[in-house]
């Protein structure tokens, strides 16, 4: 348990420092988890869902879906003059999220990925995919469509009407401080050293069984570094922290330390937001 201590003393160092939440009206709380690649995001964004009772997406599965619509009509992703003909497929491809939440705290929730129907989810995680999905990400219409699909699902899973109702809303991505959910009532931007997301990615992929041949800990890290670079450094929407995240180093953090830090944040900051609304006066 001592490094569930050590974690919870660095991340209530990083909470303190954090702006203090205002009222956000009556809609579902928002929490918008970003960060680089296999930082730790899904992991706890699906944990923190599942012990809130708040619904889960996971925008990175918008653009690897986009990804394996380009490579499978053979579109080579990296040619910039394919890029209106992905940005149509972006457009006019269905993508549906399915996470099923376990009743037991322990245990990982699952998203089951869907594009026009088929179930991709394994096939999204290929190191393919992986090797394309950032320069597909870039193309700015295809962000835009993307963008509205997400917001579309979201409104809809805190909705009464929607398939879950479910009280709250956690995303995780790259922009869902920035642009996607720019009032979130919670921002967390994850950040590990690329050696450590590196060995974590491969144990990962080897878990799920979609570890490719050859991969060895370098070739996974020097992915990783050359994913995060076109992210930082694209036009559209880049990788950045908000101004208002709060920044957590995972490299030493255990999963159970920040997910239990980031659940007592959200209570205390709903806490603070309904003491302060003004029909608690
Ligand atoms: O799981 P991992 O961190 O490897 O990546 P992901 O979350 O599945 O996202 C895959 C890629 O999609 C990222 O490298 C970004 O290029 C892009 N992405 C993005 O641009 N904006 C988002 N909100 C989410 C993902």
């Amino acid at each position: 348990m001592a490094g569930r201590n050590i974690a919870t003393r660095l991340i209530t160092r990083a909470f303190s420092s954090s702006p203090k939440v205002t009222q956000k009206g009556t809609r579902p709380f928002q929490v918008a988890i970003d960060g680089p690649a296999a930082s730790g995001k899904s992991t706890t964004a699906k944990m923190v869902a599942q012990r809130l009772g708040f619904d889960y997406i996971d925008t990175g599965a918008f653009y690897r879906c986009v990804t394996l619509a380009a490579l499978s009509k053979g579109i080579d992703p990296s040619n910039q003059t394919q890029a209106s003909q992905i940005s149509n497929l972006a457009q006019s491809s269905h993508i549906g999220l399915n996470t099923v939440f376990s009743s037991s705290p322990s245990s990982l929730p699952t998203t089951r990925v869907f594009l026009d129907k088929k179930d991709v989810s394994s096939e999204i995680r290929t190191g393919t995919v992986s090797k394309h999905v950032s320069a597909v990400a870039a193309i700015g219409p295809v962000r835009e469509a993307v963008l509205q699909k997400v917001r579309d699902m979201g409104a809809t899973s805190t909705s009464h009407e929607g398939n879950s109702g479910r009280a709250g809303l956690v995303m995780d991505g790259r922009d869902i401080g920035t642009v996607v959910l720019p009032n979130a009532d919670l921002k967390i931007f994850l950040v590990a050293d690329s050696r450590v997301r590196a060995e974590r990615r491969l144990q990962e992929l080897a878990k799920s069984g979609s570890k490719e041949e050859g991969s060895d800990v370098e070739t996974v890290q020097k992915d990783l570094e050359r994913r995060d670079e076109l992210d930082r450094t694209r036009e559209a929407s880049p990788l950045r922290k908000a101004d208002d995240a709060v920044e957590l180093d995972t490299s030493h953090l255990t999963i159970e330390g920040q997910v239990d830090a980031i659940v007592q944040e959200v209570h205390r900051r709903q806490k603070a937001a309904s003491s302060s609304s003004p029909s608690s006066e």
